[in-house]
């Protein structure tokens, strides 16, 4: 084994020989984004001739390999099908209903929904002729769900977890220097969650090419010893060989800083591993004076694996890692890097308004800093494995993470999706601790829970020894999970006794894994039951539960635990608890589905953060409710805070750690003002004034974007005359882009029934009926001809395929919803005859410019109701007895253009998520509404 420093400069050189190295030979990983052009169907959950007839084929694609039919054969053709970009939920594209699903937030897909729970993918990639010898793969970020992969007919396998990530060698299957096709077919008709899951391909998915030998996937586990001023890293690797070669193989283990300077570096000479097995490798490296991964200073190394074999390197392999130490005491709680932090956490789950489950990368990042931002430290993925890029920017931004399963037990179903969720992610310095399960009220109590429970502890250990484990439990902290569990994860106060639990297992670490589940509306000050609004006090919410400020003076007064993760940092689709229908999101968030803040993010950043806070509610907007007596809370970290109306002082309070200040005030408009002191000193104003009526659109970038991002939350006000936000606006804004697009509206009213989307909706009409009549000659008519009715039989019925007449014409029907001149309607024919001439509606009709076998119909020649095609053919002969000849004539297309994307104002504010085209300068997006002044923003 070599080991080198930076210091030494023979070293140095060879790290140069072997950077230069890297960068020649680069092509030999490559992970290629494929999110873009992807075709979309709905199919079917069991109407095999809606799920355009999978499966039915004589042999399956269980049968005989690359037997997959319908959209699975590689040659279907999808030409009408939608075409779209990665990441996508169809589940939020869909209106809600009252027969939807509650926990799902109630939209028209998935559970209950046949014809709207399957969804087709396809997608084109060329993979050239130098590829060859290359393992390709396809590498799926998380399909939900139950999807079924195809690679030019070939089936790939099923992932039944709708959050796993997984993926597929085709090298065997590929056309090399040609067309290839992947397909998907994802089933969302179960649900995984009680929580909203989206539908569909809502991750990335990845072309990967390698080198036969190479870092498998996940294949890389470091971890770090820190003594004194050194940190000693174990990097271990898993090499893959998918070739015959025999014999040694050199690995180079190099660390990068963040400013991307060589710190250390160690390489190796190992043997390959035989024929299609994998070996484990681990050298040890030496970083000095690590600037530790933290929550303030998230610092980052960056390990390259390459291996070389033959003097070439033939693999390179990135790994982003930390260098920090954690630890859990029973009585002082949670220690980064040895010094001790009270876990200041939320739960969450991954849906976004307008956007449901299909987050860009930014929308990742914008959530962290949003957390960040109310003093929250600790993140836990409630209830399953989460985007990988939401761990990278909880990795970047530091935001410490408890990474959870999905299904607790003791067979591959659950080890397995364990053992991948820790594979993937054990590199990340973020996650504190792996949960491997969440109220499992079947078995938290009793022994199977204890059973099941050292299983999966022990399982985890032998993965990563270096995190421990918790459980979310809820039904009493008395038995079962909670005695064996290596941290007890109390989820709720009300749910048993804590203090009872920790004086029984004094060696148990704790903390509040859920805490909360508290009901607000953004903006709303009087619960109004008849809207389903809930007011924003925090106040106590069901005689079981607590307020946010009851939990957290109990963890905060309670060293031993570790600290508590709010039941819900955001809001989010589903669970309208304590309503129902028409409901469709959740009230428990610290701030709704946008990111908007409720008042409590305020009481939050008061006692979370480190700035200092001053926040009146409610608003100071209550015409007509002159001289009613209204509860006014401050929200503040100061010492001491005065409240005054219209410059009368209505007394001076002093604060209490962790606490809120009321005042009751009756109202009058003019302008609430609090003013606040520390050590007797003012050091923050903070006013709530009456504003006068609306008059602009104000629209603005929200300050949690990440700089030059592709994709912006934009924030939609209006103001009054004096610029004054008004916080009661409920508008309704139209808005129009040049230079972009928008992904969805939202605005965090969760009994809001608008569209989360304004997409062209692409519906495919059937021929049927479709009949022939054989022709005299092979010259077709280029008129359309009067054809004796009587004539008609079934097409393609009892063909003799050796005497066929010289020419067929075909008749058959369509109907269309409508007629809209605005519809854009194809029909998509697909050969049934050498040459052929298309008639709609006794009309000839030319094939498009773009596409021979495509012709475009317009409005004039078509109507509502019954249409009829006639297609004159000369026929398509068989060459050998046993061809199978097309006779599927094609499809209609109608593409109904969507409406303009609009979106209420609710209680002041719209969100609108917007992608700038990749080639735009520039992005303008313009709100309209009537009688407000139009709102512009460019970018
Ligand atoms: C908990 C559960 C969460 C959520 C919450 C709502 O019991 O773990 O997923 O359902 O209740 O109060």
């Amino acid at each position: 084994m070599k080991i080198f420093y930076v210091k030494r400069i023979f070293l140095c050189i060879l790290f140069l020989v072997s950077v230069l190295a890297l960068a020649q030979n680069k092509s030999e990983r490559e992970l290629i984004l494929i999110d873009n052009d992807w075709r979309f169907s709905f199919g079917h959950l069991y109407d095999t001739e809606k799920d355009f007839k999978h499966a039915e084929g004589y042999f399956s694609y269980l049968t005989k390999t690359g037997f997959g039919d319908g959209p699975a054969a590689k040659d279907f053709d999808d030409r009408a099908w939608r075409k779209l970009d990665l990441p996508h939920d169809w589940a939020v594209e869909q209106e809600f209903s009252e027969s939807g699903s509650f926990s799902h937030g109630f939209k028209t897909s998935g559970k209950g929904f046949p014809e709207k729970s399957i969804g087709w993918y396809r997608k084109k990639i060329t993979i050239p002729e130098t590829d060859k010898g290359k393992i390709i793969s396809i590498k799926f970020d998380g399909v939900f769900r139950n999807s079924k992969v195809f690679f030019n007919g070939y089936y790939l396998g099923t992932e039944q977890s709708g959050y796993n990530g997984f993926e597929y060698d085709v090298s065997a299957y590929v056309n090399y220097g040609g067309e290839n096709t992947i397909v998907v077919r994802a089933d969302a008709s179960m649900e995984e969650g009680w929580f909203y899951e989206g539908a569909g391909i809502y991750r990335h998915v990845y072309l990967q090419k390698t080198n036969p030998i190479h870092v498998a996937a996940n294949g890389t586990y470091i971890t770090s010893e820190i003594t004194n001023t050194t940190a000693e890293i174990t990097a271990e690797v898993s090499i893959e060989n998918k070739g015959n070669y025999k014999g040694s193989v050199e690995i180079i283990q190099t660390v990068f800083d963040a400013s991307n300077q060589q710190i250390a570096g160690v390489s190796e000479n190992v043997n390959a591993p035989e024929f299609y097995k994998t070996d484990k490798y681990t050298s040890k490296l030496q970083v000095n004076n690590p600037l530790l991964w933290d929550i303030d200073s998230p610092n980052l190394y960056r390990l390259v694996t390459q291996i070389k074999q033959n003097e070439k390197i033939i693999d390179n392999y990135e790994t982003s890692f930390g260098i920090r130490t954690i630890k859990f005491d029973s009585e002082k709680g949670f220690f980064l890097n040895g010094k001790p932090v009270k876990l200041k956490g939320t739960n969450n789950h991954q849906d976004h308004a307008g956007i449901g489950t299909a987050l860009p990368d930014e929308i990742q990042y914008y959530r962290i800093k949003k957390l960040k931002e109310m003093g929250s430290n600790a993140y836990r993925c409630s209830h399953h494995p989460p985007t990988p890029e939401l761990l990278k920017a909880c990795d970047e931004l530091g935001m410490l993470v408890i990474n959870e399963t999905r299904l607790m037990g003791i067979n591959d179903y659950h080890l397995n999706d364990l053992k991948r969720m820790m594979e993937r992610d054990r590199n990340h310095p973020s996650i504190f601790c792996w949960s491997v399960g969440n109220e499992e009220w079947n078995i938290e109590g009793n022994i199977v829970g204890e059973r099941v429970t050292n299983v999966m502890q022990d399982f985890a250990k032998s993965i990563d020894p270096t995190r421990p484990v918790t459980v979310g439990i809820s039904s009493g902290f008395k038995s079962g999970i909670s005695s064996v569990v290596e941290i007890m994860g109390y989820n709720y106060l009300g749910n048993g006794d804590i203090d009872a639990h920790r004086n029984q297992f004094k060696n148990q670490p704790g903390m509040g894994t859920e805490e909360g589940s508290t009901f607000a509306t953004r903006g709303i000050y009087f619960t109004d039951d008849a809207k389903h609004y809930q007011s924003a006090y925090d106040r106590k919410p069901r005689p079981t539960f607590y307020s946010i400020e009851e939990g957290w003076k109990f963890y905060a007064e309670r060293p031993y635990l570790a600290g508590m993760f709010i039941w819900t940092g955001f809001d989010y689709r589903g669970e309208p608890t304590p309503y129902g229908w028409p409901s469709v999101t959740s009230y428990f968030g610290m701030m709704d589905v946008c990111g908007f803040p409720k008042d409590n993010v305020f009481y939050l950043k008061s006692w979370w953060g480190t700035q200092p806070v001053l926040h009146i509610m409610p608003h100071w907007n209550w015409s007509g409710m002159e001289g009613k007596e209204m509860d006014v809370w401050v929200h503040s970290n100061c010492d001491e805070v005065q409240l005054f109306l219209n410059k009368k002082s209505l007394g001076k309070k002093k604060m209490e750690l962790n606490s809120h200040l009321e005042w009751k005030v009756k109202y009058m408009p003019g302008t609430l003002e609090a003013i606040g002191y520390k050590n007797g000193k003012k050091v923050l104003t903070e006013i709530q004034k009456t504003t006068e009526k609306a008059q602009n659109i104000k629209l603005s970038i929200d300050k949690e974007n990440i700089p030059n991002s592709k994709v912006l939350v934009v924030t939609a006000e209006v103001t009054d005359k004096n610029g004054l936000h008004i916080p009661t606006s409920n508008e309704e804004i139209t808005f129009s882009i040049k230079g972009g697009k928008i992904l969805g509206v939202g605005n965090g009213d969760p009994a809001s029934l608008e569209k989360d989307q304004f997409i062209d909706a692409v519906s495919l009409v059937q021929i049927t009926n479709f009949q022939e009549q054989k022709g005299l000659t092979a010259d077709l008519p280029q008129e359309f001809q009067n054809y004796p009715e009587n004539d008609w039989k079934t097409a393609f019925r009892d063909r003799d395929y050796k005497n066929q007449a010289p020419s067929y014409v075909y008749k058959g029907e369509f109907d269309l919803k409508n007629n809209s001149a605005l519809n854009k309607v194809s029909f998509f024919y697909k050969k049934i005859g050498v040459e052929a001439v298309v008639f709609i509606n006794g009309n000839k009709i030319n094939p498009s410019s773009e596409d021979s076998q495509k012709y475009i119909l317009d409005s004039s020649i078509l109507k509502e109701g019954k249409n009829t095609i006639h297609i004159a053919a000369t026929p398509l002969q068989k060459i050998k007895d046993w061809d199978v000849l097309n006779i599927d004539p094609g499809i209609i297309q109608v593409i109904t253009p969507a409406e303009s994307w609009k979106r209420k104002l609710f209680n002041g504010y719209a969100q609108i998520i917007i992608q700038k085209e990749e080639s735009a300068d520039e992005v303008v997006l313009s709100a309209f509404a009537k009688g407000l002044k139009t709102g512009i923003l460019k970018k």
